[in-house]
């Protein structure tokens, strides 16, 4: 196996893999989880893809032994996961023990093999009892969200040492109610904006608890981010591609690192809300506490051009080549990640990194010979850790790389549709198969200098 000794990591860098509650747990009913805004929203006819819901998943919370052990064989030093909050918050101020007690055994079971656990605190499964007083357009929201975090803190603080506020802002607001895509559904630009600022809130409360009780760990926050590049060099395409990395990237980048939202974008918002609607004194300063590391999900890039009449943006999207995207429509674009790497790097206060996603769905099946040959997923991947080794190389502290995902699991809108796992599942059988790009994930984690 030539390439692999492309790729070569300093020592102690975290090779990881990455879940969410909501796309392998299952056991919706189980234990008195109560339901998520994702329930009601997959329960909605026409939400997903054929109807899928996350009702059963990938059985992880009755197979979460076996999915340990498949780590373990991978040889992952860390496994990023997010708690369910619906499981542990099933109303107001009532901590469920049955679902704490979930939780403390898959860190058993977790520290039993040397895997470091690495929590989100949120991955999108509002309690339904939150949305139905309005989620994140309430402010009070951020206040049970802080109460929800000092829990996980009392409880699990000893034994997590790496802790994840949010994932992906922009699609738990952007595309959750401005777009409608995900739960809870809406199409509101005031709503979405709102809704932004109060998950941005409630991660710079959290963070606070935790440094307010002395913690011991890392915290930080996991934004999904997508270079822009415009399709020409036409001035007005440049502008559409600025103000669409102001809208997926620098409206989270900003205020976060700089205590700052950018002013083209409150302008263009200006229509829809007003700032003095949502944000007050002080709320800038509270998201932008230091943090201690932060977290990109990097999947593509997008091309974009000046298309009027579509929407907020005015932006059309060029669509990549066949050959060039994965079963999403993404375009596999390596370079992109190493730009990105070296634009936080070099634009925003110095702050270690992690990858904490990256992946790509590719439609693969189990061949004659028993095995799936996902070799287009090993290209991607290696492509991708490489533009990661070469921005460590020169000098940018990057920390680890957590591979989405583990297994084949309910990807959203997309239900069951979607391939991203290492590792196969068959979902009528629940069994586990692992797919080429697991053994060659492994290959290169054991050929790491130590
Ligand atoms: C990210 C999500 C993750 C998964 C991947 C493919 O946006 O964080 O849950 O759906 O995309």
């Amino acid at each position: 196996m030539d390439h692999l000794k492309t790729l070569n990591f300093p020592p102690g860098f975290t090779f990881g893999v990455a879940t969410s509650s909501y796309q392998i747990e299952g056991a919706a009913f189980k234990d008195g989880r109560v339901p998520s805004h994702w329930d009601t929203f997959s329960h909605t006819p026409g939400k997903t893809h054929n109807g899928d819901t996350g009702d059963v998943a990938c059985d992880h919370y009755h197979r979460y032994r076996e999915d340990i052990e498949l780590m373990a064989q991978i040889g992952v030093s860390s496994y990023r996961f997010s708690f369910a909050w619906p499981r542990i918050m099933t109303e107001a101020n009532k901590v469920s023990q049955k679902g704490l007690d979930f939780y403390q055994r898959v860190l058993d079971s977790l520290l039993e093999h040397n895997i470091a656990p690495a929590a989100t605190i949120y991955h999108w499964d509002l309690p339904q009892w939150l949305a139905d007083r309005g989620g994140w357009v309430n402010r009070d929201t951020v206040g049970y969200f802080g109460d929800f975090a000092e829990v996980l803190f009392k409880t699990f603080g000893d034994r997590i040492h790496l802790w994840i506020t949010h994932n992906e802002p922009w699609c738990s607001s952007f595309l959750s109610y401005g777009l409608g895509e995900h739960a809870p559904g809406h199409h509101d630009w005031r709503e979405a904006v709102v809704a932004a600022h109060h998950i941005l809130l409630s991660h710079g409360e959290t963070v606070l608890r935790y440094r307010d009780m002395g913690m011991k760990g890392d915290i930080g926050i996991t934004l999904n981010l997508t270079p822009v590049y415009a399709k020409t060099d036409r001035e007005e395409d440049r502008e559409t591609a600025t103000r669409a990395d102001g809208f997926s990237n620098r409206w989270f980048l900003d205020p976060i690192l700089q205590g700052a939202y950018p002013d083209d974008m409150l302008e263009l918002f200006r229509p829809y809300v007003k700032t003095d609607e949502f944000i007050r004194d002080g709320d800038l300063a509270a998201i932008s506490r230091p943090l201690d590391f932060l977290g990109v999900n990097y999947y593509t890039r997008s091309v974009v051009f000046q298309q009027a009449h579509t929407g907020l943006l005015n932006l059309g999207q060029d669509e990549p080549p066949m050959h060039k995207a994965t079963a999403m429509g993404w375009e596999v674009y390596p370079d992109a990640l190493y730009s990105l790497l070296r634009r936080l790097h070099t634009q925003y206060p110095p702050l270690p990194l992690y990858i904490t996603e990256n992946g790509a769905a590719y439609p693969d099946a189990i061949a004659p010979d028993g095995m799936v040959h996902d070799t287009q997923r090993i290209g991607y991947l290696e492509q991708h850790l490489l533009a990661a080794q070469r921005f460590a190389a020169e000098g940018g502290l990057l920390k680890g790389y957590y591979l989405w995902s583990l297994l084949d699991n309910f990807e959203w809108g997309y239900g069951y549709s979607k391939r991203f796992g290492i590792v196969h599942v068959d979902f009528s059988t629940q069994k586990r198969l692992l797919k080429e790009s697991a053994h060659w994930y492994r290959n290169v984690i054991a050929s790491q200098p130590k």
